[in-house]
């Protein structure tokens, strides 16, 4: 799969969502997370993305490597909700990074 790391959050650029062919890339309320099972890893999203925030995941670099997990825990309560489209936007975040301080100044 695909992981979206720091770069995204507070910024939300939202360029990758209009990429992904499979929909698979939902919003949380702090930054977007692509479903681990839901992505075909078609690669798509990763050189629109301003900030570079999107990375394969052997390409993670290590000071993000959590993000993998935070990529596939957001999705624990979730589940396949068939479409980031129809799921809208999730007022909520991982905790890791419900806890970063503000990210956009
Ligand atoms: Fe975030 Fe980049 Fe997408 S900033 S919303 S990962 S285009
Ligand atoms: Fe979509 Fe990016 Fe995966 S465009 S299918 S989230 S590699």
């Amino acid at each position: 799969t695909y992981v979206i790391a720091q770069p995204c959050v507070d910024v939300k650029d939202r360029a990758c969502v209009d990429e992904c062919p499979v929909d698979c890339i939902y919003e949380g309320a702090r930054t977007l997370y692509i479903h681990p099972e839901e992505c075909v890893d078609c690669g798509a999203c990763e050189p629109v993305c301003p900030t570079e925030a999107i990375f394969y995941e052997d390409d993670l670099p290590e000071e993000w490597s959590d993000y993998f997990r935070a990529n596939v825990d957001f999705f624990a309560g979730l589940g396949s909700p068939g479409g980031a489209q129809r799921a809208g936007v999730q007022d909520f975040d991982d905790p890791m990074i419900a806890a970063l301080p503000p990210q956009n100044q």
